[in-house]
């Protein structure tokens, strides 16, 4: 069992060293390729097993929803960036001014889940579901991963 808390903290500080380590990169660099492609999978991944296990939870009381839905809206803009990037030519100069601008916003987003969202989760959470809750996110986050490349050619589709 592992505490919803810490997996998706966990999670976290492992994209902030991510986006630190991008960001010190250069141009087409397999360094910057490679943590790249860590990155993209494990934000998406992240970001779908929080809206099954976490948000959908906190949707269900009122006074949660509007904090949910706020999280989830940032969640696809932080998607739509991601594929931008995903797309762009890594050695040009608009790739790592587009990386910044993630890296600004999902710093935020992070900071923002860790306070203020974690703070209303906990009232809705049950003590004992933190470990259920904590499993479930890795679980799903699992499946997810596999997910990320069929979900972003569903999208392309649309
Ligand atoms: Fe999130
Ligand atoms: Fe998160």
């Amino acid at each position: 069992m592992s505490d919803i808390y810490a997996e998706i903290k966990a999670d976290h500080d492992r994209h902030r060293a991510l986006m630190k380590t991008i960001a010190g990169t250069e141009g087409a660099s397999d360094a910057r390729r490679e943590a790249w492609r860590e990155f993209y999978y494990d934000i998406k991944s992240h970001a779908a097993a929080e809206e099954e296990t976490f948000y959908s939870k906190l949707m269900e009381k009122t006074w949660g929803q509007d904090a949910a839905r706020h999280s989830v809206e940032e969640h696809a803009e932080m998607d739509d960036l991601l594929d931008a990037l995903n797309e762009m030519d890594m050695s040009s100069s608009g790739w790592l001014n587009k990386f910044h601008t993630l890296q600004h916003d999902y710093t935020h987003h992070m900071d923002e889940e860790e306070d203020e969202i974690f703070t209303r989760a906990r009232k809705v959470i049950d003590d004992s579901q933190v470990g259920a809750y904590g499993d479930r996110f890795r679980a799903r986050k699992a499946k997810e991963k596999d997910l990320v490349d069929a979900k972003q050619k569903d999208h392309l589709e649309d």
